[in-house]
């Protein structure tokens, strides 16, 4: 039988691009999204490529959302072999001061939180048929902590922990977990943009629509894992260089993101 793939935030962006990736590849999947037009659209998309694929209204905020998305993937399926948990908001960005501790909530609750209940809740049924995957999605904002973008980059840094913890506790069980890392890539993230200005929107927005690659490329590599067993995916070719320079020449590294800083506090101060 094929295998079996549930993919948070599924209704847009790279969600969609992995929903598309893996039924062209005649995997049995399932989505789950808040936006339940979107969630149509896709639900659509995913009907002309396989005659085995769901769909759920299913807000990783809430933990019975996740638990009803398992009863039925296990009614109609005998489980799943891949959870993806992709769901994700840009959330707020600006000076430290200016975050309410509100939005700080917001972001943790569906870009941390969400994964942890994602975790939480699909884990035991990979554990019971001792195989299967969990990948994260998590954001280079975790490697390079990019300034005015504190609660984001706290958001994946607690994702890229969440991982590397899972991928220890979870491999006796024979489950691998992997973290993807993305730089900026053009989706409908900057909806969920909070920010005090239009300067930090419009700077999002054009680095999106810079980005060399796609959600389809992205969602490509992240198919090749299960052939490479990576735990860590940068997808950009960019950020991998920065990532490795950052370990490797940490000063020059200092010196290039405070001098960044310096710009972006000029522009969008
Ligand atoms: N686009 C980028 O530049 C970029 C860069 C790095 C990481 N990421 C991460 O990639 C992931 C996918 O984002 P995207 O860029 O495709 O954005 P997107 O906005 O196009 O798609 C995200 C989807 O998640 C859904 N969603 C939001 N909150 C949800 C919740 N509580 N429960 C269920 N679904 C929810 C949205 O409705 C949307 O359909 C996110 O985790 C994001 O942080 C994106």
């Amino acid at each position: 039988m094929s295998k079996r793939v549930f993919v948070t935030g599924g209704g847009s962006g790279l969600g969609r691009a992995l929903a598309l990736r893996y039924a062209k590849a005649g995997y049995r999947v399932a989505i789950g999204d808040i936006n339940e037009a979107r969630l149509q659209e896709v639900s659509d998309e995913l009907a002309a490529l396989t005659s085995e694929s769901l769909s759920f209204k299913c807000d990783t905020t809430r933990i019975s959302d996740l638990e009803n998305v398992r009863s039925k993937m296990t009614e109609a399926w005998g489980g799943l072999d891949i959870v993806i948990n992709n769901a994700g908001i840009a959330g707020a960005s600006g000076f430290i001061e200016d975050l309410s501790l509100k939005s700080w909530q917001t972001l943790i609750d569906v870009n941390v939180l969400g994964v942890v209940r994602g975790c939480k809740v699909f884990v035991p049924l990979l554990k019971d048929q001792r195989s299967g995957s969990v990948i994260n999605i998590a954001s280079s904002a975790a490697l390079m902590t990019p300034p005015l973008m504190s609660a984001y980059t706290v958001s994946k840094a607690s994702v890229l922990g969440l991982s590397e913890t899972l991928r220890y506790e979870l491999s006796p069980f024979g489950i691998d977990v992997h973290c993807v890392c993305p730089g900026y890539f053009k989706t409908n993230l900057t909806e969920s943009l909070e920010s005090n200005g239009a300067a930090m929107a419009d700077f999002v927005t054009r680095v999106m629509e810079r980005s060399p690659i796609t959600s389809e490329d992205i969602a490509e590599q992240v198919f090749q894992l299960q052939e490479s067993k990576d735990f860590l995916l940068i997808p950009h070719q960019n950020e991998r260089k920065l990532w490795r320079l950052k370990r490797w020449l940490p000063k020059w590294f200092e010196k290039k993101a405070k001098q960044t800083a310096q710009l972006m506090v000029e522009k969008l101060s």
